[in-house]
């Protein structure tokens, strides 16, 4: 495996490389991107993982500088994974101050976008940055971040990338909870707690299974249902899964998505739905 640490010395090495499946990452690996990595090789001669916390996607009060950095550690992870980890400075992704922005649909205004204005502003022209300096065939995103996947879809879709998206299943904890590397901030009695959020969708998804379609009810309950245990909901939120819009009664293709902080992390997750 090498390292990579400019966009130049990259090109030149893809340029032998074959086929290229690519996982973009802000690095902290853990098993949720393991997982990518490992689909990523039934796709492509050469895989390629970056490792870049993008300062464009976290707003001014947000965890940018606490972000965890462990490049030497997600490098012995990648060892024999991956092919190649592009791990560029700030300066080298950003050699000029960054003008011009991918401008997502009006959707990334909606769910996670509501209470981080720029966010997917951000990640969708980092994205386009990597995918040009990449070139990849096929890239790996986790399900996890259900919205930035979604809008992913719509950019490549929509800028003609001759880019296949694959999306990643979410890994959980054996309780639950989905992986992620803001979960490592919580304190051993909100790791506990941190399980609930999940049980709370699933709880919305059995009901919903079970024929409850007054979604405006089912995520009133699972919003006070948290905020009864101490979380401070941003929301909770079924929507349909092709177009992220609120979901109505005829609709059979759902996913519930929900953000939450305990104590002061912020915690993200969504199951899929399918109604019969
Ligand atoms: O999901 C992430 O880790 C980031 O948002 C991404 C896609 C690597 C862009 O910075």
């Amino acid at each position: 495996m090498r390292q990579i640490n400019t966009i130049a010395a990259l090109r030149e090495h893809l340029a032998q490389a074959g086929t290229v499946a690519f996982v973009p990452t802000m690095g902290n690996l853990h098993e949720g991107h393991m997982d990518l990595v490992r689909q990523a090789r039934g796709y492509a001669d050469c895989v390629v993982v970056s490792i870049f916390v993008n300062p464009l996607q976290f707003g001014p009060s947000e965890d940018f500088d606490r972000y965890p950095r462990t490049l030497e550690a997600d490098c012995a992870k990648l060892d024999g994974l991956a092919d190649v980890v592009f791990a560029p400075a700030v300066n080298e992704m950003y050699a000029q101050p960054q003008t011009v922005f991918v401008e997502p649909p009006q959707i990334a205004n909606e769910l996670c976008g509501a209470a981080r204005p720029g966010h997917f502003r951000g990640m969708a022209t980092v994205v386009l940055k990597l995918l040009n300096i990449v070139q990849p065939q096929v890239t790996l995103f986790g399900k996890k971040d259900y919205q930035q996947l979604h809008i992913i879809r719509q950019m490549v879709a929509q800028m003609n990338l001759p880019i296949r998206i694959i999306g990643g299943e979410t890994v959980r904890a054996a309780d639950g909870l989905a992986l992620s590397s803001r979960n490592q901030y919580l304190g051993p009695a909100e790791r506990t707690e941190a399980t609930f959020l999940w049980q709370t969708l699933s709880n919305l998804r059995r009901d919903a299974l079970g024929g409850l379609r007054d979604y405006a009810a089912a995520q009133a309950t699972a919003v006070a249902a948290l905020a009864g245990r101490g979380w401070r909901v941003d929301y909770v939120a079924v929507r349909q899964r092709s177009t992220l819009a609120a979901a109505g009664a005829a609709d059979r293709e759902l996913v519930v998505l929900a953000a939450a902080y305990l104590g002061t992390t912020r915690l993200i997750d969504n199951l899929e739905i399918d109604l019969p």
